[in-house]
């Protein structure tokens, strides 16, 4: 990387913040921690709705554990992005060339866009599925975000080598 974004990478790198994660025996795997509770929250909410919306826990309506699941995976999402920035700022330079880090990033913005076109399209009609049967595109939702959130986790595994 070169020019100014090399240049605002080093001194991410290279700033009192980072330097001090790297430096402390505590705060890189505390982070670490946070990062996975976060995965916890945000995954875990996911998966659980993704489930309901494949036709199981068919006795809790859709947007009943939405609204009971939903506000956890944002939770994780505030644990995650905050965590994963700053683990990102020890090592800037080198993450920010690694192949592996832009297709984490690609897939979650595949996730963030896939969980955005369910709320704004599908979920509006979600109380009338306990009637109708949840539709096809919903289905499918569920199927993306799965395999996205697990490709996710799979590429964060494959960074902290
Ligand atoms: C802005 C968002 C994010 C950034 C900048 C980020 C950055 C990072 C970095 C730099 C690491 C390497 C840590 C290390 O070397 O131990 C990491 C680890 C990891 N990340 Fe993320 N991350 C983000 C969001 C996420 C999300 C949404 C997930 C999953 C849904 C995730 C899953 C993981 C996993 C599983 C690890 C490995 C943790 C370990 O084994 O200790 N990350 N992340």
């Amino acid at each position: 990387m070169s020019g100014t974004a090399g240049g605002l990478l080093a001194a991410l790198e290279n700033s009192a913040v980072a330097a001090a994660i790297r430096e402390s025996s505590w705060l890189y795997p505390a982070l670490e921690i946070a990062h996975i509770l976060g995965i916890v929250w945000l995954v875990g909410g996911a998966f659980l709705f993704d489930l309901r919306l494949l036709g199981l826990s068919r006795a809790i309506p859709a947007p009943a554990l939405a609204q009971h699941l939903l506000p956890w995976s944002r939770r994780g999402l505030y644990l995650l992005v905050p965590s994963g920035l700053l683990l990102f700022s020890t090592n800037a330079v080198t993450l920010a060339a690694d192949t592996v880090f832009h297709l984490k990033m690609l897939l979650l913005l595949v996730g963030g866009l896939n969980a955005g076109l369910f709320h704004r399209f599908l979920s509006p009609s979600s109380e009338a599925w306990q009637h109708t049967g949840i539709p096809v595109a919903a289905k499918a939702v569920a199927i993306c975000s799965m395999l996205v959130w697990l490709l996710v986790i799979a590429c964060g595994r494959l960074l902290a080598y």
